[in-house]
C-alpha cells in the first residue's frame, strides 16, 4: 500500500529554555545529529512516496536540516496538532493509501516499531491505528479511553481528563497511521473547544468511532521508544539511550570498546572489525573507520575517513582522510582536507590543515603544515612551520620526496623544496630549494674566548651598582 509520512515539528519547545528564539526544539542534536533527523531516518525504510515536515517555530533551522529528505510546509501559528496536520493537505490531498504521522521530538522510535504499527494497521484493515504504551507515570500524555470490552473509543488529553480518566496508564505515543483520504476529510470537522483552545489531532479518534469506522491500537511493550524530548534533561537521557544502542551494535559486530561509558559514537558512523576504541573517544558525523585500528584514548574524529591498522592517540581530526598503517598523535590536530596517506608518523603537537602527506612522511614533533604537499619518505624536523598566510592570502608549500627539513625551518610560502633537498636547522627559507640542494640561511656563528666569564662579571657589577 502507498505510504506517506507527516512529521510534526512546528512546536515551540519552550522548556528547552534557549535564548535563541530561532532554535527549534527538533534541531537540538544528539551526538551531533538533530532530533528530527532521527525520526526521518527511522521512517526511511518505509519507502514513503511523500514525506512532509510541518515547520513553524525556528522553521528556518528545521527546514535547513530536513530539506533533502522531505517537502516542507509552514504552520505560521501553532494552533494544535490537528491544525499542524492540516498544513500538509496541499501536498497530500490527492494521495491514496495510508499516512503515518510522527512527532519530530521522539528520536528513540525504531524502524521496526513503525513497520509493526503499519502491519497491524493493514491486517486489521483499520481506518486509523494509534501507537500506545503503558507507563507508570502517564502525566502530560493523552490517555487511551476504552469501554468495558476493551474497545478503543477516544483519546483524552491530560488537561481535559476527569480524575478517574487520569488514572489510566495507557498513553498516546503521538504516532498514528490514517487512511489518507479519511484523515483530511475529518480534519475539517475539528473544533478547538477544549482546555488548551487547540485543534487536537486526537479528537479524530472519537469522530471515527462515532461514524462506525474501524480504529485500532498497536501497544508497544518498550515504552522507552516513545520517550519525547521537552527539556534538556530528557535530551541527555535520550543521548544515553542512543549511545548505548550504537555502542552495543558495534561491539556485537566485532569492535572493541574499551570503556563504552565514555565512548560517544554517532549513529551514522561505521567502524570495521577488530578496531579498538579506547576510553574517552568521540566519533561523529559521517566518520568511517576501517579494521584493526586503535583509536584513542581521548580522540575526537568528525567526518574523518580512516583506513586500516592505524593508531590515533589523543588527537583531534575533522574533515580529513587517513590511509593505512599510520602512527598519529598524541596531540595531533588535523583539519579541513588533510590527507595522511600510508605509513606516516605524525606525532605530538603537530597541526595539519589542507595538507597532503605522501607515504612514509615523518613529522614527529611540534610542527605546522598548512596548504602543503609533502612527498614520499620526507622528514619534517621538530618545530618546522609553513608560513602560509600573510594576513590576507593563503599560499602553498610543495615539498618533494626524500627531503630533509631541518629542525626549526620556516618555509615562507609560496615555496618549493624539490626532491632530495635539505634545509639546515633554523633556516628561514624564502627562495626555492632545487633538487639535491642544501639550503642554509644563518648568520655566521662567532665564538669569543673567556666571553662567558666576562659577560657574567659585567652583569654582576651592574647589579651591585644598583643596590648601593
Ligand atoms: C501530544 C498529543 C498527546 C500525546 C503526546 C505524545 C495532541 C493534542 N496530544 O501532546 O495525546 O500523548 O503528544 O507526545 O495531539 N506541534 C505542531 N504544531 C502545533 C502543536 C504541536 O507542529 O500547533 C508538534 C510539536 O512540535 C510536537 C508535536 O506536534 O512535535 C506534539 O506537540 P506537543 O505540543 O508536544 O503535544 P503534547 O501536548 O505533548
Ligand atoms: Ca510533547
Amino acid at each position: 500500500m502507498n505510504t506517506n509520512i507527516i512529521v510534526l515539528a512546528a512546536g515551540k519547545g519552550t522548556r528547552m529554555k534557549s535564548k535563541d528564539v530561532n532554535h527549534s526544539k527538533v534541531s537540538f542534536p544528539i551526538l551531533g545529529k538533530p532530533l528530527v533527523k532521527y525520526v526521518l531516518d527511522a521512517a526511511k525504510p518505509l519507502n514513503a512516496s511523500k514525506t512532509v515536515v510541518v515547520v513553524g517555530f525556528g522553521g528556518e533551522a528545521t527546514s535547513e536540516i530536513v530539506k533533502n529528505d522531505a517537502s516542507i510546509v509552514w504552520q505560521k501559528e501553532t494552533l494544535g496538532t490537528g491544525h499542524a496536520v492540516m498544513m500538509a493537505e496541499p501536498v497530500l490531498k490527492d494521495e491514496e493509501g495510508q499516512t503515518l504521522i510522527l512527532c519530530g521530538d521522539t528520536p528513540l522510535l525504531t524502524s521496526e516499531t513503525l513497520q509493526a504499527l503499519i502491519n497491524k494497521h493493514q491486517t486489521s484493515k483499520a481506518s486509523l491505528t494509534v501507537l500506545t504504551s503503558k507507563i507508570d507515570n502517564p502525566k502530560g500524555y493523552g490517555r487511551i479511553i476504552r469501554d468495558e470490552n476493551n474497545k478503543f473509543l477516544a483519546i483524552r488529553e491530560d488537561k481535559d481528563c476527569s480524575d478517574e480518566e487520569r488514572l489510566i496508564n495507557e498513553m498516546n505515543a503521538g504516532v498514528y497511521v490514517f487512511d489518507n483520504q479519511l484523515l483530511f476529510k475529518y480534519l475539517k470537522n475539528l473544533k478547538n473547544n477544549n482546555a488548551q483552545g487547540e485543534y487536537y489531532l486526537t479528537d479524530l479518534i472519537s469522530m471515527f468511532v462515532n461514524d462506525g469506522l474501524n480504529v485500532d491500537t498497536y501497544v508497544l511493550n518498550d515504552a522507552e521508544e516513545v520517550f519525547g524530548i521537552n527539556d534538556r534533561c530528557q535530551l541527555a537521557y535520550a543521548n544515553k539511550v542512543i549511545r548505548k544502542r550504537v555502542n552495543k551494535a558495534l561491539m556485537l559486530s566485532g569492535v572493541t570498546l574499551e570503556d563504552p561509558d565514555t565512548t560517544y559514537i554517532a549513529p551514522d558512523v561505521k567502524v570495521g572489525q577488530d578496531t579498538i576504541i579506547r576510553a574517552n573517544t568521540q566519533l561523529l558525523g559521517n566518520t568511517v573507520i576501517g579494521e584493526d585500528n586503535v583509536i584513542g584514548p581521548n580522540s575526537y574524529l568528525e567526518n574523518v575517513k580512516v583506513g586500516n591498522n592505524n593508531q590515533i592517540i589523543s588527537s583531534y581530526l575533522t574533515d580529513c582522510e587517513v590511509g593505512n598503517n599510520n602512527e598519529l598523535g598524541p596531540y595531533l590536530k588535523a583539519r579541513t582536507n588533510t590527507h595522511i596517506t600510508d605509513n606516516c608518523r605524525v606525532g605530538n603537537f603537530v597541526e595539519l590543515k589542507n595538507a597532503i602527506l605522501k607515504p612514509g612522511v615523518k613529522c614527529a614533533h611540534l610542527s605546522y603544515l598548512g596548504d602543503s604537499e609533502v612527498g614520499e619518505r620526507t622528514n619534517i624536523g621538530c618545530m618546522s612551520v609553513t608560513a602560509n598566510y600573510d594576513g590576507y592570502n593563503k599560499s602553498r608549500t610543495t615539498i618533494g620526496k626524500d627531503v630533509f627539513i631541518g629542525s626549526g625551518t620556516i618555509l615562507v610560502a609560496p615555496i618549493t623544496v624539490e626532491d632530495e633537498g635539505f634545509t639546515a636547522a633554523g633556516s628561514t627559507i624564502t627562495k626555492p630549494v632545487l633538487k639535491d640542494e642544501l639550503a642554509i640561511e644563518r648568520v655566521q656563528q662567532v665564538n669569543i674566548k673567556s666571553g662567558s666569564s666576562r659577560i657574567k662579571a659585567k652583569a654582576k657589577a651592574i647589579k651591585e651598582a644598583k643596590s648601593k
